[in-house]
């Protein structure tokens, strides 16, 4: 039992005329576990029928895998994808995730063994919990048979055809500069879902200087200067406690924005698809300082309400 004391104020009518009273409460509640963990301090597992075996009251039904899950839209092979950053809230969530759709994947990091304990745990179908800052890195326990995940380090990413910067901002050039000596010329596609604008509690999320590019990809590019590498910027609002290994947590919200250069976004959008959401192109690189997420400002509210009304847009948000 929790308690709590408040001061309750009131009027009441005296002789002459009214006066202000307080009076001493004592509030007294059951402290409840709001982890999603059960009542025996257990994470909630998944079963093969793609529903949480945890009681209704802690959450219910986890999402059957949603539609169009792990379906080619396009031949060829898929890509290979590399996280660098993949051990953080989106590397995990996304590595699994795309794991389960059928994608090579290296959830890769500046420990290796920390990724591997990680990986290893996703593997073995135990999911993974972790409390970090703002809520809970949370993959649900889950049958994971077949999946090409592995660890290994950010210089490692340089092998992948589809190289992710999932870091904070402010430290996603330093990596990808570690590794450009060995992509130059290569061809890759980079995706970045990096925010330079979203502020964050550990000071991340500063934001540019006016002087130059308005987004963090157009910086990427500036300061990479490869020519064939194709750029893709994608996932930048989507919550990391929305992507779970079936599909959306909200599947009545599945839309992601994606733009870039057209192979990439081709690339990304069938890799959005074969996780269970849905591909929102909005343009090119020029676009992308309107969509890279950070404070919502209330253009991007009211223009966001509007594409809902007018196109039936489900933009991922937040819930
Ligand atoms: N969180 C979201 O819901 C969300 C949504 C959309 C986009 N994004 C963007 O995605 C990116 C990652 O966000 P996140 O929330 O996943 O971040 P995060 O949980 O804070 O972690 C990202 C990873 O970055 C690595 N890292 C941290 N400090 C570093 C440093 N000083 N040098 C090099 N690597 C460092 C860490 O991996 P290692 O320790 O393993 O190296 C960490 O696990 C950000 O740019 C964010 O704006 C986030």
């Amino acid at each position: 039992m929790r308690s709590v004391s408040l001061l309750a104020v009131g009027l009441r009518l005296t002789s002459s005329g009214i006066a202000g009273f307080t009076v001493p409460l004592h509030v007294a509640f059951a402290e409840r576990d709001w982890s999603g963990k059960d009542k025996d301090g257990n994470w909630p597992k998944w079963g093969d029928d793609g529903r949480w075996n945890k009681p209704k009251e802690v959450g219910g039904a986890a999402p059957a895998k949603a539609p169009g899950f792990g379906i080619r839209t396009t031949d060829g092979p898929l890509p290979t994808i590399a996280f660098i950053g993949g051990t953080g809230r989106m590397g995990v969530h996304l590595c699994a995730a795309w794991a389960a759709a059928g994608y090579d994947v290296t959830m890769c990091s500046r420990s290796k063994d920390k990724a591997k304990k990680i990986v290893d745990r996703l593997v073995a179908g135990e999911g993974y919990h972790e409390e970090v800052m703002q809520g809970s890195i949370s993959v649900p326990a889950c049958p994971a048979a077949g999946w090409k995940l592995k660890a290994g380090t950010n210089d490692e990413a340089a092998e992948a055809d589809l190289i992710v910067l999932g870091t904070v901002y402010e430290q996603a050039w330093g990596l990808l500069e570690q590794i450009a000596p060995k992509i130059r010329g290569k061809g890759k596609t980079v995706l970045d879902m990096t925010n330079p604008f979203l502020k964050r509690p550990d000071g991340y999320g500063a934001g540019l200087p006016k002087d130059g590019p308005q987004s963090g990809i157009e910086v990427h590019k500036q300061k990479l200067g490869d020519p064939t590498v194709k750029w893709v910027g994608a996932y930048k609002s989507v919550l990391w406690s929305l992507v779970l290994p079936t599909g959306p947590k909200n599947p009545s919200r599945p839309d992601i924005e994606v733009f870039g250069d057209d192979e990439a976004v081709e690339m990304v959008s069938e890799l959005i698809r074969m996780h269970g959401w849905n591909p929102i192109v909005r343009g090119g690189l020029d676009v992308a300082k309107d969509h890279e997420g950070g404070i919502p400002s209330p253009k991007k509210v009211l223009s966001n309400m509007y594409r809902e009304i007018t196109r039936g847009e489900k933009l991922s948000v937040g819930w």
